[in-house]
C-alpha cells in the first residue's frame, strides 16, 4: 500500500495529528490526511486541520449512532487507514468490522504495561512515576476489540528522569517518541 488516504480521529490537542500533517508536507510520508474527525467540537486538533484545509467533521451523536456517523464519513472520504490519535472513544464492533486490520492507535506507554481501562492522558504517566518505573515510552498498535490490545506495530522507550513529573514525562514522550513513531508507523504501512 502506498500513498494511503488517512482519516485521523481525535478528541483533543491534536499534536500527533500535526506531526502527521507535517510529515505529509515534508513528504516524509506519501499518504495524505483526507479527513479529521472529532467527538469534541472544541478539540484544538480541528483548528490545526482547518489551517491546512483538511475537511473536519464533529460527531454529534453518542453510541452506535455516533459510530455510524464516523463510518459514513470515513467511507465518503474513501479512507484507507484510520489513525486514532488521542481519540477518547472506544471503537465498536461496526467500525472494527468495516475497517478490519486498518485501524491503528498510538498509546503513551510501553504496552501491555499501563494500557486498558483508565489508562489515558496524564493517568498513564502518573502511574509510571508512582511505580518508580525506570523507562516508559509509546506504542503504535493495531486496534481490535479490547482496549489498548492488538498487535504492536512499533514501540520505543526512553528513560524516566529522576526529576520527571507526570507532565514533563508526558511532554517528553509526546515530542521525543510519539510524534516521530506515529509517522514511522504510517510509513511502514505504506510499504
Ligand atoms: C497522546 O498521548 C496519545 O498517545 C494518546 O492521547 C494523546 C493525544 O495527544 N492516545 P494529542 O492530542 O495528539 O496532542
Amino acid at each position: 500500500m502506498s500513498g494511503l488516504k488517512l482519516g485521523v480521529l481525535i478528541s483533543g490537542s491534536g499534536s500527533n495529528l500535526q506531526a502527521i500533517i507535517d510529515a505529509t508536507i515534508s513528504q516524509t510520508i506519501s499518504s495524505k490526511v483526507v479527513c479529521v474527525i472529532s467527538n469534541k467540537e472544541d478539540a484544538f486538533g480541528l483548528t490545526r486541520a482547518e489551517k491546512h484545509g483538511i475537511p473536519t467533521f464533529v460527531v454529534s451523536q453518542k453510541g452506535e449512532a455516533g459510530e455510524q456517523e464516523v463510518i459514513n464519513h470515513l467511507q465518503a472520504n474513501k479512507v484507507d487507514l484510520v489513525v486514532l490519535a488521542g481519540y477518547l472513544r472506544i471503537i465498536g464492533k461496526d467500525l472494527l468490522e468495516v475497517y478490519k486490520g486498518r485501524i491503528i492507535n498510538i498509546h503513551p506507554s510501553l504496552l501491555p504495561k499501563y494500557g486498558g481501562k483508565g489508562y489515558y492522558g496524564l493517568n498513564v504517566h502518573k502511574a509510571v512515576i508512582a511505580n518508580n518505573e525506570m523507562t516508559s515510552g509509546a506504542t503504535v498498535h493495531y486496534v481490535e476489540e479490547g482496549i489498548d490490545t492488538g498487535e504492536t506495530i512499533l514501540q520505543r522507550q526512553l528513560d524516566v528522569l529522576e526529576n520527571d513529573t507526570p507532565e514533563s514525562l508526558q511532554q517528553r514522550i509526546l515530542n521525543e517518541i510519539e510524534h516521530p513513531l506515529l509517522v514511522e508507523a504510517i510509513k511502514l504501512l505504506e510499504s
